[in-house]
């Protein structure tokens, strides 16, 4: 069995190695391949890859190429995990919006949408090769962001692909950690979107803890983490993701932004760092250093999910998948971010309780948003893109749509070769 990861060079991929190298017992792989336009990159995580895959003993080969077809040819799943202009381009969506007044994200606002016109069609021709050349029925893991943006592209051309977030993965162990509890049975009644989610029970062993989470010490501890205030958590009843604080405190969140540090070059600094400790050969395992970036756990939820679509062990997941009914009120093709046991004919997502009001209505708009952003991107419509924008209820007005189009359009115009 070949899996492939393209982004290998990426600072993430020696913790998905450890993911895998930890599964070897379950998941037989053979080859798992590294493919990256970057060979110094490629090099060098390629090279602790290796030490890390040698301490565990690990029976399959890695290699590391830049040749695409190469790298997909005969795979049984491809993970893509890549950011079209790197650093850089995420520096731009995270400041340029505040020009306008208006919030700076790398995956919400205006900043996520420059990053899906970046980002989709580059995607989907990868997944084009995946087609042309990796097994018959083989997965597509998608982590790329924006990841509902991203998996509902991929599934509107026809692909056999899921996406990928760890904001619920995380909140399981927090909060298997907070009860006392092993994560394994702490089931979260997770739903929304991709970087739009509730948490809405929180249940071990069949009774919901969620009411008992929602009182006291844990309360605060919660709304910190997620950066709201108290009393919004105990009004929804809910956990929200941490990037809802960028719909429920948008004013604050663009007055620290105008004061502060961007996420963007802080990353820049531990990545530089990471990749002086990666190169050093006495390295053999993934530094604490990592853990300075937001994708904790992402490496255990994608080495587990690709192990739940190749081997069929059924196992709980909380993944990006087609609505097709599930969240009442919004349409089928829209792709979700929900709960779901996984084999090897994909998820079978878990019933959810229809959403109350305020969630819904926030679901439904940024759906909309969703899908004009696809069509954007594919066809580089401009009329399109400002309906977009229009839809996002982190722009909305039209006048300022306009002008930041034109500004995102010109910011990014060497990674946007349809419009
Ligand atoms: C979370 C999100 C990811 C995102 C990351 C950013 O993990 O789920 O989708 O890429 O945060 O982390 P960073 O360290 O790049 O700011
Ligand atoms: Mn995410």
């Amino acid at each position: 069995m070949k899996i492939t990861v393209v982004g290998g060079g990426s600072t993430y991929t020696p913790e998905l190695i450890e993911g895998f190298a930890r599964r070897a017992d379950v998941l037989p792989v053979d080859e798992l391949v590294l493919h990256d336009i970057n060979t110094e990159r490629l090099d060098v995580i390629g090279g602790l890859a290796r030490r890390i895959l040698a301490r565990h003993g690990y029976p399959g080969r890695l290699t590391t190429t830049t040749d695409r077809a190469e790298a997909v040819d005969g795979a049984a799943a491809v993970l893509i995990q890549l950011r079209v202009g790197g650093q850089a381009a995420r520096l731009v969506d995270e400041t340029l919006p505040n020009d306008f007044g208006l919030l700076g994200q790398e995956t919400t606002g205006p900043g996520g949408f420059a990053k899906a016109l970046r980002t989709v069609p580059v995607v989907l021709d990868i997944a084009e090769e995946v087609r042309r050349r990796a097994q018959p029925g083989a997965w597509i893991v998608d982590f790329t962001n924006p990841v509902g943006i991203v998996t509902r592209a991929l599934l509107d051309a026809g692909h056999r692909a899921v996406g990928l977030c760890n904001v619920a993965i995380k909140f399981q162990r927090q909060l298997a950690a907070l009860l006392g509890t092993d994560p394994d049975r702490v089931r979260l009644g997770h739903a929304g979107l991709n970087h739009l989610s509730w948490i809405r029970s929180v249940t071990v062993d069949g009774l919901d803890r969620l009411p008992d989470l929602l009182t006291g010490k844990t309360l605060d501890e919660l709304a910190a983490q997620v950066r709201l205030p108290a009393g919004a958590l105990r009004d929804l009843g809910a956990i929200p993701s941490y990037y809802l604080h960028y719909f429920y405190c948008t004013q604050e969140e663009i007055r620290t932004q105008q004061a502060g540090a961007h996420r963007a070059e802080q990353v820049l600094a531990i990545e530089k760092e990471l990749l002086t400790l990666y190169a050093d050969p006495a390295l053999d395992s993934k530094p604490d250093l990592l853990e300075q970036r937001g994708g904790a756990y992402y490496s255990e939820a994608a080495a587990a999910l690709v192990t739940s679509l190749l081997t069929g062990d059924g196992a709980h997941h909380y993944v990006n998948i087609r609505n097709d009914g599930l969240l009442a009120g919004l349409p089928d093709e829209a792709v979700v971010e929900v709960a779901a046991d996984v084999d090897t004919a994909g998820p079978r997502p878990v019933p959810v309780p229809p959403l109350p009001p305020e969630m819904l209505g926030l679901v439904q708009a940024v759906t909309a948003y969703e899908t004009l952003t696809v069509k954007a991107a594919l066809t580089g419509d401009r009329t399109v893109a400002r309906r977009a924008l229009m839809a996002n209820p982190l722009v909305r007005e039209w006048g300022v749509a306009d002008t930041l189009l034109d500004a995102l359009l010109e910011a990014n115009r060497r990674h946007l070769p349809r419009f």
